[in-house]
């Protein structure tokens, strides 16, 4: 692994691609690498993520308390969201939170990233959905983003932006343009007439080139219910799809109790 230092100016780098791609404005948008167990390095509160040195970057225990921080720095108000993916995702160890232009159109719009209309995206991504509206900096965030974890690597903040992450921070970057890459050319195709989508046939053989790849991270491919029983998808469950095999063994559990209540 590259040393703090190195790690403190790739944030920077990645900062810079963000503000300069116009994925945020202003001060907007935080990045985070996870350095060990319980030390993380973060973008401080209030900067603009464009203009950054090494010196502004913060170091932050799993709790989000400061282990270091120069004068003038505090840890992203978002510290918290950043948190809650790399204790509920080990296999994380990069998070970048932005708001890209179209991305956050559909996320204002209510409309999640859903429609199979590129190969590189169903690979890729798969579906985006979007995360239940929550206050910034308060725990409703990462409550919301809390029930995707599983089964996505990026996901919609619903009128607020976008969160992707990744086993390292150029992957975490590479999904969140990704996901803005997705979001114009879905937008684009809508003012086209609507967009002419893949098949589920299509959608069937993009998953399995994606495991055939053994892609990392998490991905409907490997996960969505639909898919496992052979099904093309989770394109049609409209977002809503947790794609939690969890959730779907409790359904079946509750589905059968209720049936045997029934039957007595
Ligand atoms: P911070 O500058 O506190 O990281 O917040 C920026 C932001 O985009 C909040 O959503």
């Amino acid at each position: 692994m590259a040393n703090e230092y190195e790690i403190k100016k790739q944030i920077c780098d990645i900062g810079k691609r963000i503000y300069d791609k116009g994925m945020v404005a202003s001060n907007d948008g935080n990045i985070s690498v996870k350095i060990s167990d319980n030390e993380f390095l973060c973008t401080p509160t209030g900067v603009s993520k464009g203009f950054m040195t090494p010196e502004f970057i913060c170091k932050v225990d799993r709790d989000g308390k400061v282990i270091q921080a120069n004068p003038g720095f505090k840890p992203s108000s978002e510290i918290k969201m950043h948190m809650r993916v790399y204790k509920e995702r080990p296999d994380v160890n990069a998070v970048v939170h932005a708001h890209p232009l179209y991305a956050t159109g559909f996320a204002i719009a209510g409309i999640p990233l859903t429609q199979p209309i590129m190969p590189e995206a169903v690979i890729a991504l798969g579906c985006v959905p979007i995360a239940e509206y929550g206050t910034p900096s308060t725990e409703e965030i990462p409550d919301a983003v809390s029930k995707y974890l599983q089964s996505f690597d990026a996901v919609l903040l619903e009128n607020h932006g976008a969160l992707s992450f990744s086993d390292s921070l150029l992957s975490a970057y590479h999904k969140m343009e990704s996901v803005e890459f997705y979001a114009r050319l879905l937008y684009i195709s809508k003012q086209l007439g609507g967009p002419k989508e893949l098949s589920d046939a299509q959608v069937k053989r993009l998953y399995e080139i994606r495991r055939q790849f053994g892609m990392k991270g998490k991905h409907p491919a490997d996960l969505c219910p639909n898919a496992k029983e052979g099904k093309p998808s989770c394109h049609g469950c409209g977002g809503n799809c947790t794609c939690n095999s969890n959730d779907s063994d409790l359904v079946g559990e509750i589905t059968r109790r209720v049936l045997e209540q029934l039957n007595k």
